[in-house]
């Protein structure tokens, strides 16, 4: 048998990419993954474009693995995701040590284009192919898996903010048909997984083909909800347009949905979603998330913002602000505005950037105070963990509960893959403290 040779992989940006990095991995058959670059036969970097300086931040990341590849002429370097996408070539031609470019489309391709490289060739693929990469990218055998697993189920976008890079760098909306989805599903069971989050750019617009024709993804999830041995299901990220009745009915009805939902609102300015050509108001989020809570009163919200997009006025974003206050997010991830070149948005003219790091500042100071709120909240109350690993300090477990917040147990008889009543008794910063009930 010959020795497996090394892979490194490095993940950027979101959740799907962690999907694909493990897919891309599984691909490139007689490599073993290795957790350090220093002894790596091939490095990949999975990168995202959907912020700032992220292509130059991979220039300056590829430019440190120069004195590997000068230690080792047969290492080979790899650009994968979305920057690999937008730059395609341009990658090559500035940094001639990189051997292989390939955009998120074609990653079922990954052994030719290794082969190719091997041969001394640089081997480039940005294509949107027809193929399904899906189908092509087979899991190797039943490796064991730890207790939560992502699972993409519909990639690409066709809303067009006019900020986003998404549409073009993932093309256009594709959903993977329901009986392939419910295949990896229970593969991933069988391998210890208990939690399965699905993925999608765009994923409450999730329409997959089936024997009874398409289904959505509500439906994808009450098929999943007779998964033996799936316990938990979560969905991210949803578009306030796509949250249809069924959907929210199914965060009071399915037990195994979680109560959490990230529904990205990015402003909370009429004028300024439309700029952004969100198709969504203030008002029917609004309403919208009222709904949701009618269903599912516990339920933690998440959310996405956007400060600093063009022509924002400090009206604007008080009204933000407004929003974020009636609405209470439990999580949120903000942004500032950061022009995409090829997107409409990036010719139009730019907030001060002293302005909107300022409200930046400001928008972050009150979703932190949200955010530690209602962790706090939780002090006192029994919810349901599931353990994933062992803690910081000897005999403790960590793991989450339905809300996604961490929860330590120190002096814990759970098991990895358990799921466990637990009394929480503290709320430190980053995570909740409980003893099992
Ligand atoms: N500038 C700043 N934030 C952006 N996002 C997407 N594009 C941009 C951009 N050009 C944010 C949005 C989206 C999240 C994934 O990233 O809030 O929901
Ligand atoms: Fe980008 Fe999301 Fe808008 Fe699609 S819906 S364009 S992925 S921000």
């Amino acid at each position: 048998m010959t020795t497996p040779k090394k892979l490194y992989i490095k993940t950027y940006g979101c959740q799907m990419n962690v999907y694909d990095s493990e897919r891309m991995a599984e691909a490139l058959e007689g490599y073993e993954q290795t957790q350090t670059p220093d002894d790596a036969d091939m490095i990949l970097l999975n990168t995202c474009h959907i912020r700032e300086k992220a292509a130059e931040k991979i220039y300056s990341e590829l430019g440190r693995y120069r004195v590997l590849k000068d230690a080792n002429p047969d290492l080979k370097i790899g650009v994968a995701g979305c920057v690999a996408q937008a730059e395609g070539e341009e990658i090559i031609r500035r940094q001639p040590m990189v051997d292989l470019v390939v955009g998120p489309q074609s990653y079922h391709r990954l052994p030719e284009l290794e082969a190719k490289a091997q041969r001394g060739e640089k081997a480039l693929d940005t294509d949107f192919p027809e193929e399904d990469k899906f189908e092509h990218l087979k899991a190797r055998p039943k490796a064991s898996r730890g207790p939560t697993a992502f699972l993409t189920v519909q990639e690409g976008c066709d809303k067009f903010c006019a900020f986003c890079v998404v549409p073009y760098t993932r093309g256009a909306e594709v959903s993977r048909p329901v009986d392939r989805i419910l295949t990896e599903a229970r593969d991933l069971v069988e391998r210890g997984v208990r939690e399965i989050t699905l993925l999608g750019q765009n994923v409450n617009a999730y329409h997959g083909a089936s024997e009874s024709g398409e289904q959505s993804l509500a439906q994808l999830i009450w098929a999943l909800d007779k998964v033996d041995g799936l316990e938990r299901i979560r969905f991210t990220t949803s578009h306030p347009n796509d949250m249809t009745d069924e959907l929210i009915e199914a965060h009071g009805t399915c037990s195994k949905l979680m109560p959490y939902l990230h529904l990205p609102v990015q402003s909370g300015s009429d004028r300024i979603l439309k700029r952004m050509n969100r198709s969504h108001t203030r008002d029917s989020y609004l309403r919208l998330i009222e709904r949701i809570r009618e269903a599912r009163p516990d339920i933690l919200l998440s959310g996405d913002f956007i400060v600093g997009f063009p022509e924002e006025s400090d009206a604007d974003f008080a009204d933000t602000l407004d929003l974020i206050r009636e609405v209470n997010y439990g999580q949120a991830y903000s942004f500032k505005y950061s022009p995409r070149p090829g997107t409409p948005a990036a010719e139009r003219g730019e907030v001060e950037a002293a302005v909107a790091d300022a409200r930046l500042q400001e928008l972050q100071a009150l979703l932190t105070q949200q955010q530690k709120a209602v962790q706090d909240s939780m002090v006192g109350r029994e919810v349901d963990v599931l353990f994933e690993k062992p803690g910081r300090d000897p005999g403790q477990m960590v793991g989450k509960s339905g809300y996604l917040h961490a929860v330590h147990v120190d002096n814990c008889t759970a098991a990895r893959g358990d799921i466990r009543r637990v009394k929480i008794v503290q709320s430190v910063r980053n995570s909740l403290g409980g003893v099992l009930v």
